[in-house]
């Protein structure tokens, strides 16, 4: 028996993968020899995260595109398709946080940050579901948060975003398992990204005291969950959570 991944010619999406932590996902694919569409709003962005992975035009494609738009969505998963000619794998991974304590978020603040994290996941979803039954396999995986789980003081939009994943993900699971097509979700702790790069010094200091392995995660710890549950070593993995978290959430 032997670990490799056999991800060769597979059409990978991964949503927010101009930084960050869908950066490094996108690259693991690649080069583990996936073909990737990159996703993201800012297209410069993405044409830098592009050159950075590296691999032609055909392999490495990327498209500007707000996940929060079904319309949009739809369009460009459409042009994806006719350009890939399939899709395999669906990493949802873009998303934003925009925190405030109950009292003080606005109305606007909490429909974007469902819109794009948990609307978002549905959006793309609706985009690939058809033909991954058509092709009877599939592999989707959603990127959820530790926060989805415990909560946290001042996110309370993002939470529950993450939260609303979770559900998403274990009733898709249930849809989905007996056209062959496996859906996860996996939850990160505090990553090191620009997601976490205004956190204090003294909040860095608490965070280490709750998480067993005394230090922040990487993207790359993300993304080898994440190629492996993309793999068909992963074939009987369905509707589950996994955290990658040091150790913070057990
Ligand atoms: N970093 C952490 O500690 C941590 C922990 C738990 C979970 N997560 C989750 O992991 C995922 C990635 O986080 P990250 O830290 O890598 O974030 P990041 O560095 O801020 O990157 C976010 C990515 O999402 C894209 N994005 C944001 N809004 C979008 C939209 N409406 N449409 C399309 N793309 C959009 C961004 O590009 P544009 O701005 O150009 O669109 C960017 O590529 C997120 O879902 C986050 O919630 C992160």
């Amino acid at each position: 028996m032997n670990l490799k991944l056999n991800l060769k010619n597979k059409v990978a999406v991964v949503t927010g993968s101009s930084r960050g932590i869908g950066k490094t996902i996108a690259n693991g694919l690649f080069h583990n020899d996936c073909k990737i569409a990159l996703i993201s709003r800012n297209y410069d962005d993405l044409l830098k995260a592009k050159n950075e992975i590296g691999g032609d035009n055909e392999s490495i494609k990327i498209y500007s595109c707000d996940i929060s738009d079904f319309n949009e969505v739809q369009n460009v998963f459409k042009k994806i398709i006719e350009e890939f000619r399939t899709i395999d794998i669906l990493i949802n991974n873009a998303g934003l946080t925009k925190d405030n304590l109950l009292l003080r978020i606005k109305e606007q603040d909490w429909d974007r940050v469902v819109d794009v994290n948990l609307k978002g996941c549905f959006n793309t979803i609706k985009a690939v579901t058809k033909q991954m039954i058509r092709n009877k396999s599939g592999k989707i995986i959603n990127i959820s948060s530790v926060i989805g789980q415990i909560g946290n003081a001042g996110q309370v939009n993002y939470a529950a975003s993450k939260a609303g994943i979770l559900g998403l993900t274990k009733s898709l699971a249930k849809e989905l398992g007996s056209r062959n097509i496996t859906v996860n979700a996996v939850a990160p702790g505090y990553i090191e990204t620009d997601m976490t790069d205004n956190l204090s010094e003294d909040i860095r200091n608490e965070l280490y005291q709750k998480i067993p392995l005394n230090r922040l995660g990487s993207s790359k710890d993300v993304t080898n969950l994440v190629l492996f549950l993309s793999s068909d070593k992963a074939s009987y993995i369905t509707g589950q959570v996994m955290n990658v978290d040091g150790g913070m959430v057990m």
